[in-house]
C-alpha cells in the first residue's frame, strides 16, 4: 500500500508536511505496564505522533511483551498511529490479528525467516502500511528486493529485545545510505530509528534522514513528556 494519510492522526499535517517534519513515536515499552491505557493517553496529549506497539514472542528476541488483544484494547482509547513492531517468527501466524486489533502500520523483520516477500503482501492485502526492520549489524543490501513492497524502513539503533539500551553509531552510516537510497525513489517509503535515541543524540539522527524517531525511555522514564517529546523533535 502506498504512502497515504492514514500515516497521519486525523487533523494532522498534510503528506508533504509529513516528510518534512519528524514524527515521534513513544514506545510503550518503557511505559507503566498496569496503567497501559492511561500512558497511551498521556503520550497523545503530549503531541505524540505515533505510539510504537513492541510486540515480542521469547522466540524471535529474547523478551515478551504482548499482543494483539493489548492492541486491540487500547485502540479505542487513542487517534495515534498505531505502529506495531512484530519481533516474532513465524510471522504470518499473528499478522490477521495485529490488522484486526487496529494496527496502522506492521513492520516485520527481515532476518524473521524465508518469507518476507508473503507476509509483506499480507500486510498491505490486510489494509496496513508495510513495513520492514534491520538490525543493527543487518546490512541496508537486504531490503533491496523488498523497496516495492514497503511504506516503511524500519532501521533498530539497538540490538532488539530490550528498551534503555545506547544507539549503536555506525547506524548513522545505514540510515544516510537508506536517505539516499529511498530519495532516488518514486514511491514514497518512510525511515524509522528505533531504540536508543535520546535527547542527546535526537538532532544527528534527523540529520542524517530520519522521519520518524521511536523513543521509549526518552518519553516514559521522564517526568515531563511533552517537554521530551519536544526536546526529540527540536
Ligand atoms: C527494542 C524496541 C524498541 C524499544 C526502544 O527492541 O523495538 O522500540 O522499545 O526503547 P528505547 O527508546 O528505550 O531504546
Ligand atoms: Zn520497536
Amino acid at each position: 500500500m502506498a504512502f497515504s494519510p492514514p500515516f497521519l492522526k486525523s487533523g494532522s499535517a498534510t503528506p508533504k508536511t509529513l516528510l518534512m517534519s519528524v514524527q515521534i513515536a513513544p514506545s510503550l515499552l518503557a511505559a507503566d505496564f498496569a496503567r497501559l491505557g492511561e500512558e497511551v493517553q498521556a503520550v497523545e496529549a503530549a503531541s505524540a505522533d505515533w505510539l510504537h506497539l513492541d510486540v515480542m514472542d521469547g522466540h524471535f528476541v529474547p523478551n515478551l511483551t504482548f499482543g494483539a488483544d493489548v492492541v486491540a484494547a487500547l485502540r479505542p482509547l487513542s487517534r495515534l498511529v498505531f505502529d506495531v513492531h512484530l519481533m516474532v517468527s513465524p510471522v504470518a501466524l499473528h499478522l490477521e490479528a495485529i490488522a484486526q486489533a487496529g494496527a496502522d502500520s506492521i513492520t516485520i523483520h527481515v532476518e524473521a525467516g524465508p518469507s518476507v516477500r508473503s507476509d509483506l503482501a499480507q500486510i498491505s492485502a490486510l489494509g496496513c502500511h508495510a513495513g520492514l526492520a534491520l538490525n543493527p549489524e543487518t546490512p541496508l543490501d537486504l531490503a533491496e528486493p523488498f523497496w516495492e513492497q514497503i511504506d516503511l524502513l524500519l532501521l533498530m539503533g539497538v540490538t532488539p529485545g530490550f528498551g534503555g539500551q545506547p544507539f549503536i553509531t555506525s547506524v548513522l552510516d545505514k540510515l544516510r545510505a537508506a536517505r539516499r537510497r529511498v530519495a532516488a525513489m518514486e514511491r514514497s517509503i518512510l525511515i524509522e530509528i528505533d531504540g536508543g535515541v535520546s535527547r542527546q543524540n535526537a538532532a544527528a539522527i534527523r540529520a542524517a534522514g530520519a522521519d520518524v524517531l521511536v523513543a521509549g525511555s526518552a518519553i516514559f522514564s521522564q517526568p515531563d513528556y511533552s517537554a521530551s517529546i519536544k526536546a526529540l523533535r527540536r
